[in-house]
């Protein structure tokens, strides 16, 4: 017999039928004591007829925030933006264009280099005091799970005691994070400020300990992949850290961020950086600003190199929310963590 295909037609006694539907195929249901009529499709469907399908949804973008615009302005986007997606884009944000171009060839170039050149920051151990290394393909909660990236992580700042540690080839790489790391970290500092004033916190609640750690640096290279569909460059996670500034190619997709349900692509703009809340911002303003989970796929044309500075709390810092947003009706929901045990019990 033909497999059933029945919709509820709505109530009462109106009743419409479908030409294509033998009456034998008809059947009669109760419903609150009145018949309704449902349909009943003559034959299987392999696939579903078009005048079934639910209209798509409407693309959802994340939001593009020009910084130049007006205080005001600017303070209500990236509240609205931050509390709605935990993540969107900035424009107008005072990191030349021409800093961010030279830091994403010199990663590039350093990928490309020849194996002997980046043998000796080879590392996979996260257990290590070793913050500079290069590894590939794991993470430390992986249980064996390979993923489509290298990773170079640098500690980036403060300038001075972390450039000793940073690769010397290719020679652009040390001018050009150099360059991008100091107006990159004011970048975030300055959203951080925005966000204070439009959540109800001090405009310097987050200078000191709260920021105060070394900016650790991800980059990331998904080398061109031949089936992306059936692996991941990076898992679903969140960051660990206060706030993420990250630098993508302008031209290749490749991060998404969960929504709704769902993925969402962040378009790639060669003018912008992402920007998106790590665990720590959450704890401190009591969940009112999210981390968001995000993933990174591969891609089969072409490979993608992307540089993520992490802006992180020192590591003795004790992160808790912040008494402002606590009181009546507003327990803490988070509990009080020193940055260094997070850091610890929670790895990517
Ligand atoms: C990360 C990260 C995304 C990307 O390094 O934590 O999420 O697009 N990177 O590479
Ligand atoms: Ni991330």
């Amino acid at each position: 017999m033909a497999a059933l295909l029945i919709y509820l037609w709505p109530w009462k006694s109106q009743v419409q039928l479908c030409s294509t539907w033998a009456e034998s195929e008809l059947v009669t249901v109760c419903g609150d004591g009145e018949a309704a009529v449902l349909g009943v499709a003559s034959h299987d469907h392999e696939t579903v007829p078009g005048r079934f399908l639910l209209p798509p949804a409407p693309p959802v973008s994340l939001p593009v925030i020009d910084l130049s615009g007006g205080r005001d302005e600017v303070r209500r986007a990236v509240l609205r933006a931050g509390k709605e997606f935990g993540f969107f884009q900035v424009v107008n944000h005072g990191v030349p264009e021409r800093t961010m171009r030279e830091l994403g060839t010199a990663c590039g170039e350093f990928f490309r280099l020849p194996l002997a050149d980046k043998v000796a920051l080879y590392s996979e151990s996260e257990d290590t005091e070793r913050t500079n290394r290069l590894f590939s393909s794991t993470m430390c909660v992986s249980g064996g799970q390979s993923y489509w990236r290298h990773c170079l992580r640098l500690a980036c700042y403060p300038v001075e005691s972390t450039k000793p540690g940073w690769p010397e080839k290719p020679a652009a790489l040390q001018p050009a994070l150099e360059d991008f790391i100091v107006p990159a970290r004011s970048v975030g500092m300055e959203l951080l400020r925005l966000l204070c004033e439009g959540i109800g916190l001090p405009p310097d609640y987050f200078e000191g300990d709260l920021s105060g750690g070394e900016v650790i640096l991800n980059a990331n290279h998904y080398p061109a992949c031949p089936d992306p569909g059936v692996t991941l460059g990076l898992p679903p996670h969140c960051d660990r850290n206060l706030i993420t500034v990250l630098l993508q190619p302008g031209y290749v997709c490749g991060l998404q961020v969960s929504y709704d349900g769902g993925w969402i692509d962040v378009e790639p703009i060669p003018e912008a950086l992402v920007i998106n809340f790590g665990h720590q911002l959450e704890i401190a303003t009591n969940g009112l600003l999210r981390s968001v989970e995000h993933r990174a796929v591969a891609n089969v044309a072409v490979g993608r190199t992307s540089v993520a500075a992490f802006i992180m709390p020192t590591m003795d810092c004790v992160v808790r929310p912040a008494k402002e947003l606590l009181g009546e009706g507003r327990p803490a929901r988070y509990r009080s963590i020193a940055f260094r045990d997070f850091m610890r019990s929670y790895k990517l």
